[in-house]
């Protein structure tokens, strides 16, 4: 590449990188995230107008409905990632699987975003599912913007939902609006930014932008608009956060050490339109991606990347699999010949495409920060690198903490090496994880998901593209932690009590616990045992046997 041409393709970078903002909202089913997604598209101008996103509700649906779908449709439901351009900014909202498909690559995907959403129900407070993937957005660093849903309906107070954060998560907390009133009293927010009034009109199911009439706090008319008593509390809860509350500061935010907190209500559009121009001016850009040549620059000029997620299809007569890359330096263009990093070998990218919901459209270019799907028959596994110029590799995806285990059994001897090879590329794809007791008499393969539909998936396709039947029985635990320290660790500590020992498929020692409880036990009774739900990075191997484009 000439000097002359390399700076161009930087500036060009440069400004893509500079309009873009990727995130992934992290909630608790039922918290308003498919009626937030699409209340962020209406605004963005993606959907005229709101129903559109409905079908993905289709998810909700019974596990064997939501094969039976896929199957019919040739093509996966699940979307991955949502782009939409507002305010001359690109958005690209990673779709985190939810509900009944939560496995993995819910996890996996905060490693593909920039910044997190997350979604509370304002009654409910924080919930299980948002908690656990806060942990992977901590881990990562990610800036969190709290929205807190359901202000139409009776909720928590205010106040108390930012203690909630501030105590069980650690994080600071700086309200952008603030409430006026909840429930049936619910008439609006407080713009702490732009010091206005924004009053809140019920439309009828949210399908159009809002109406919003903006008022200065001192302006006389919101006397008559505002119920006095309502008026003369959001005076003073403004100077208690004046007064007691932190000052906001965007270095902790991007730092993923303070939540800029929204309140607001998806489903009549209230609130939305404020949380995304904050959201635009507060999250970050694409940024740096560590590596075997360091940091990574977006603007480093050649296209590299890495892939987070893999998807098969349910359809065994569409063997069609896609591999999600996040793309991290340079400029993607359709048809472009890249390197793969673990096998060496090089790969043309010819049908790359992205997702929008059912449909799937062809891209020709992407640029740092945008994820493209490329089809996958085999090549590609979780955590590799796609890379143009100088060899590197980028830091692998961890394993996630399972939560169900179940021994998965092959009655038909016969059948051993359909069931042998299914299990093994399954557990590459990352479909699930495998474990394997300690006791070498039991030689069935434990496997670790972390929601049930991991396991009907799993045993779907082992009929379904292997002819394999199984069984599965299940194991009572639903704790995982992997020893820090090894065998060497654990040997010194000897037995102990309450707990399982499995080898993942890297025969590193996992603790099986009945609950949390137990868990913690463990940890009083033998201090020099570091325990971990996330265990480090390994990438998965791809096996011998698999097809190649
Ligand atoms: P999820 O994807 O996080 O699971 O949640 P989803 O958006 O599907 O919302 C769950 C339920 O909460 C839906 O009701 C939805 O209408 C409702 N909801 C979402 N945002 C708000 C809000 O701001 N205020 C109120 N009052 N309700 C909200 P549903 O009865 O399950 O479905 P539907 O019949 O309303 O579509």
């Amino acid at each position: 590449m000439t000097t002359e041409i390399q700076t161009e393709i930087q500036t060009e970078i440069q400004a893509e990188v500079e309009r873009r903002r990727n995130f992934a909202i992290i909630s608790h089913p039922d918290a308003g995230k498919t009626t937030l997604t699409e209340k962020l598209l209406l605004y963005g101008g993606a959907i005229h107008e709101a129903g559109a996103v409905k079908v993905r509700k289709a998810q909700r649906h019974a596990t064997s409905d939501w094969m039976a779908m896929e199957q019919q449709r040739g093509i996966s439901i699940t979307s991955t990632v949502l782009q939409f351009e507002y305010n001359n900014c690109q958005i690209n909202l990673l779709d985190t699987p939810g509900h009944q498909d939560f496995s993995e690559d819910t996890y996996r995907t905060l490693a593909a975003a920039d910044n997190a959403v997350m979604l509370e129900d304002a009654a409910k407070g924080l919930e299980p599912q948002t908690r656990k993937l806060f942990e992977v957005c901590k881990l990562r660093g990610l800036p969190i913007f709290t929205f807190i849903n359901k202000m139409d309906r009776p909720g928590q107070e205010p106040l108390e939902l930012l203690d909630e954060i501030e105590k069980e998560l650690g994080l600071k907390t700086y309200p952008i609006n603030w409430p006026i009133g909840t429930g049936d009293r619910f008439q609006g927010v407080f713009d702490r930014r732009k010091q206005k009034i924004h009053l809140f009109e019920r439309t009828a199911h949210g399908s159009r932008e809002a109406l919003d009439r903006v008022f200065d706090l001192d302006d006389p008319r919101i006397n008559e608009l505002l119920d006095p008593d309502l008026y003369h509390q959001l005076k003073e809860e403004l100077e208690l956060l004046e007064h007691a509350g932190s000052e906001f500061d965007l270095d902790l935010v991007h730092a993923g050490k303070m939540t800029p907190v929204f309140f607001g209500s998806a489903m009549t559009n209230f609130g939305v339109q404020l949380f995304l121009d904050s959201f635009l001016d507060y999250a970050l850009k694409p940024g740096s991606h560590l590596s075997t040549l360091g940091d990574m620059e977006p603007e480093y000029p050649e296209f590299t990347g890495f892939v987070f997620k893999l998807q098969a299809n349910m359809d065994a007569k569409h063997r069609d699999r896609v591999a999600f890359v996040r793309v991290c330096t340079g400029k993607f263009e359709k048809d472009m010949t890249v390197n793969h990093a673990r096998t060496g070998k090089v790969v043309r990218l010819s049908r790359p495409q992205k997702l929008f919901a059912q449909e799937r459209q062809s891209i020709e270019t992407a640029y740092p920060g945008d994820v493209i799907g490329l089809n996958n028959p085999g090549v590609f596994a979780i955590g590799d690198t796609i890379y143009m110029g100088k060899k590197l590799e980028y830091e692998g995806i961890p394993c996630f903490t399972p939560e169900l285990f179940a021994y998965l059994k092959n009655p038909n001897p016969s059948k051993f090496k359909q069931f042998h090879k299914g299990v093994l590329e399954l557990r590459e794809e990352g479909a699930v994880q495998i474990m394997f007791s300690i006791d070498e008499a039991k030689r069935d393969p434990i496997l670790a998901a972390v929601g049930q539909l991991q396991f009907e998936v799993v045993q779907f396709r082992l009929q379904n593209e292997y002819g394999a039947e199984t069984l599965l029985e299940p194991l009572p635990y639903s704790v995982a932690r992997w020893v820090t320290g090894g065998w060497e660790v654990l040997n010194k500590v000897g037995r102990i009590f309450n707990a399982a020992v499995v080898k993942d498929s890297w025969d590193r020692p996992v603790l099986l616990f009945k609950n949390e409880w137990n868990c913690r036990q463990a940890e009083a009774d033998h201090p020099e045992l570091k325990l971990t739900s996330i265990a480090p990075v390994v990438s998965i191997q791809p096996s011998e046997s698999g097809e190649e484009e």
